[in-house]
Parts: C-alpha cells; structure tokens; sequence
C-alpha cells in the first residue's frame, strides 16, 4: 500500500511526527503551506490562525506536487487550531476533492492541551467519511517528548502497518 503524508506545522511539532512517520512507513512527505504564512510569534500567532480557523478559511497554498493516483492511502498530519482542522488542510481537501475520492484515510493531530478530538470529527466530516484507518493526538511531541507521546506513535503506525 502506497501513503502519502499531507501535512502542515507551523512550529515543527507536526513535523516532527511527520518526518518520524515517514521513516518507519517509507511513506511520501508532502508538506504543504500557506502562500502567505501566519505569523508564528507572540499574541498574533494565536489570533491570525485562530480566526482563521473558527471562520473556515481555506488559503491558497504554495506549489505543491501531489499525484493522487500514486496513492491508496492518506495521512493528514495538522495541529489543532481553536479545535478545529487547520486551514491549509481544508485548502489541500477542496483542491484535490476528486484526486483522493475512495482513498483510505487517517489522521494525526498535535494539541498543547485539547480540542483534538473534535478536530479529527471535523475533519472526517469533510472527508464524508465515517472511520480512519488510524487516528491519534499528541501533546507537542517536539517541544515536550514523553513515553505517552512515544507509545501513541507506535500504535499510530501499528495500525497503519496491519
Ligand atoms: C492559532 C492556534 C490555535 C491553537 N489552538 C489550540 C487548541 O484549540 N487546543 C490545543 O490544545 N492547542 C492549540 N494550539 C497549540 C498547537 O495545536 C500545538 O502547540 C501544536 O503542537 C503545534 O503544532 P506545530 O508545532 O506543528 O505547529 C493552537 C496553536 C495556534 C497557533
């Protein structure tokens, strides 16, 4: 089975995952961004994105190579943002809506505290699907590691790999 990892992080948490996922799966990295990027420092980091978030904005993104027909399977990797699907990820989804129909899907998430969950049954709304293959949160794995985190990583890819 051939994965993609789409993901977005602005501060290298979800990255960090990411990069860890595609080691141990072989997966394709695919890290997509907003052509004008939020600001990442300060008071302002949580009040660009965070309206961003709660109003649903999809921002254009900068050029990306993604061949849906590569893949069957999915790996959407975003931290949770006023608990809601990080915008440069609902703009990936509309703009390849057609490419990544009847793909398997799952989903990890990085929180500093909560909101994950709503945020993975947000986005399998816009998926319009009803279960991921697999589906985690982690606490700011880069910024604070723990065994918690490290244990969710390897049943995250326990599921992945079945
Ligand atoms: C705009 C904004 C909104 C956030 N909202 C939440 C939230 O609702 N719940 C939460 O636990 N963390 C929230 N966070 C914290 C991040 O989700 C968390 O630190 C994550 O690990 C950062 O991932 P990154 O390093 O890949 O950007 C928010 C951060 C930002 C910038």
């Amino acid at each position: 089975m051939r994965t993609a990892i789409v993901y977005y992080s602005m501060c290298g948490n979800t990255g960090y995952i990411a990069g860890r996922l595609a080691e141990r799966t072989g997966a394709d990295l695919i890290q997509i961004e907003p052509k004008k990027a939020y600001p990442d420092k300060g008071a302002s980091k949580f009040i660009w994105g965070g309206r961003s978030a709660m109003m649903s904005e999809a921002p254009p993104l900068k050029p990306y190579e993604f061949d849906g027909s590569r893949y069957d399977s999915i790996v959407f990797g975003f931290p949770v943002w006023a608990s809601r699907v990080t915008p440069p990820i609902r703009s990936f989804i509309n703009d390849n809506r057609q490419a990544i129909e009847g793909k398997s899907f799952a989903v990890f998430v990085c929180q500093a505290g909560n909101g994950g969950e709503k945020c993975i049954n947000r986005l399998r709304e816009l998926l319009g699907i009803e279960k991921f293959l697999a589906a985690e949160i982690f606490t700011d794995p880069k910024d604070h590691p723990s065994e918690e985190n490290d244990k969710r990583f390897d049943r995250f890819c326990g599921k992945l790999e079945k």
